[in-house]
């Protein structure tokens, strides 16, 4: 396990299980290259293969990440069209590799209104990762939205327990998050102050991380220093420290 340079002593045993990330700042990455929109996201899907291998490197056990969001169908299709190509890729590269990388792929999010294309993928990516288990999972958001997933979550419990009590439990195995732990650490790049929709109901007590770096220009020493800065929280929950 590679050494954690920025962590302070006995902080390994504060390390997240989960680590969140909104991946923020792609478009302007590009435009201060005065490249394409597009550039960006390429650049961005980069970064998120590099930290996504460092994340379980260091032996966390989920990293999620916000890909697109139920409001992103605003930007143009060219925009649109570029994301879910570089969606695609990734997609066709784990169907390839997961089990030989051991990081295993679940997609987050509606993925009703995606293509028939992406949807097969999905299947089979899901197929791969069912097979796959104690390792690694890397949570990918796609047309997720926090308000969104709450909405659906109610209607399956309602259909899927006509009778049943709505209880917080109940509603949290009704997620797409069900069976993941809610994450620890929420880190949002790009110099933005805002969640934007992303995992609404599992953020109740997650630490969060702002960091002005751009997405594309992260680091695995960025994620360093977020578990650092995690490491000094006190997680009180509603309690007092004693
Ligand atoms: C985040 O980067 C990626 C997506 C929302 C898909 P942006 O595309 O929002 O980048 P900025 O915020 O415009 O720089
Ligand atoms: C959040 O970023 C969504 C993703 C990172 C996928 P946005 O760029 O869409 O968020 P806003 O518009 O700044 O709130
Ligand atoms: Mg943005």
């Amino acid at each position: 396990m590679p050494e954690l340079t920025t962590t302070p002593a006995g902080a390994a045993a504060k390390l997240p299980r989960h680590i969140a990330a909104i991946m923020d700042g792609n478009g302007r990455w590009a435009r201060l290259r005065g490249l394409p929109r597009s550039a960006g996201h390429a650049a961005g899907a980069e970064t998120f293969r590099r930290i996504a291998t460092y994340c379980r490197d260091l032996g966390l056990e989920h990293f999620t990440v916000y890909a697109f969001s139920t409001e992103n169908w605003k930007r143009s299709a060219d925009e649109v069209d570029a994301i879910m190509g570089l969606l695609k890729k990734y997609l066709l590269e784990s169907i390839e590799k997961m089990e030989r990388d051991r990081i295993r792929l679940k997609i987050l999010g509606d993925t009703s209104a995606l293509s028939g294309e992406l949807r097969e993928l999905i299947d089979a990516t899901d197929a791969i990762a069912r097979r796959l288990s104690g390792c690694f999972q890397a949570n990918v958001c796609l047309n997720y939205g926090g308000r969104d997933e709450i909405v659906r979550a109610v209607k399956r419990f309602c259909s899927e327990h006509p009778a049943g009590e709505l209880t917080e439990r109940a509603l949290s195995d009704s997620l797409d998050t069900a069976g993941i732990p809610d994450p620890d650490l929420i880190i949002r790049t790009g110099g933005e102050y805002r969640l934007s929709n992303f995992l609404l109901w599992e953020s109740a007590y997650s630490e969060l991380v702002f960091s002005d770096v751009l997405w594309p220009d992260f680091t695995p020493e960025d994620i360093d220093a977020a578990i650092a800065e995690f490491a000094r929280r006190d997680r009180r929950y509603g309690g007092v420290t004693s």
